[in-house]
């Protein structure tokens, strides 16, 4: 007997976080980003100079580690995330980082020892969990599950946008759709959970959709399900 659970999977730059974080405080449940669990752990694999393909030093190493979320202070800004007591919520939002988690969240022993985690967290519902196998692994009996995509084009110009209200610096937008193209790649042909609309996920595509319709429709899906 646990509270409804919200699931939101997709690929990257469709607006998941955004989305998830705003259904989440209109609904007062839970937000969890999955996304930046596994964006830590690679901050801390290229922190120790582990090498990405250590299958045995990663898989120690996210068995032991203690990742740790809690919202921020407003609803523009990403949670805040910490590793073992590093505070790494800006730094798991590099280049790098972002470069790098792909192959690290393709290992099976990482999904593991994440998902565990992620499942014990959700144990009593209550929450939004957004990232690429909510629906079908983490939570497969969630009672809402939203699989939301975006044109690679129209994910890249959001990035972009992204980056400049952050002060970073300026990348054009056919490296930003070679870089979403990728790690959709990666992520939807990896062999440990692939990313994958859930059978009975409602597929919505973003473009052309403001954040408040998008955070509305879901809304209101969930009050159906009550
Ligand atoms: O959502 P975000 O871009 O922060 O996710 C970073 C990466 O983490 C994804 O590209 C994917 O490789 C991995 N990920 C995953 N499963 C999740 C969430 C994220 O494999 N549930």
């Amino acid at each position: 007997d646990r509270q409804p659970i919200i699931a939101i999977d997709g690929p990257a730059g469709a607006g998941k976080s955004t989305v998830a974080r705003q259904v989440a405080a209109k609904l007062g449940l839970v937000f969890l980003d999955t996304g930046a669990m596994y964006r830590a752990l690679t901050w801390l694999v290229l922190q120790k100079g582990i090498p990405m393909d250590d299958e045995c030093a990663i898989a120690e190493l996210a068995n032991s580690c203690s990742i740790r979320l809690t919202p921020s202070e407003d609803l523009k800004s990403p949670v805040r995330v910490w590793i073992n007591d590093n505070d790494v919520t800006t730094k798991i939002r590099t280049a790098e980082v972002t470069s790098k988690v792909s192959a690290i969240a393709a290992q099976s022993a990482v999904r593991q020892a994440l998902v565990k985690q992620q499942q014990r967290w959700g144990k009593e519902g209550g929450l939004v969990a957004e990232g690429r196998d909510i629906g079908t692994q983490v939570f497969p009996d969630a009672e809402v599950k939203i699989f939301l995509t975006a044109t690679v084009s129209e994910r890249a110009r959001r990035r972009q946008q992204d980056y400049k209200k952050q002060g970073q610096p300026e990348v054009s937008l056919e490296e930003l759709e070679a870089s979403i193209k990728e790690r959709d790649g990666q992520d939807s042909t990896r062999l440990v959970s692939p990313l994958m609309k859930a059978a009975d996920a409602i597929e919505v595509v973003s473009d052309g959709l403001t954040i408040d319709e998008v955070t509305t429709g879901i809304v209101n899906l969930y009050k159906q399900c009550l």
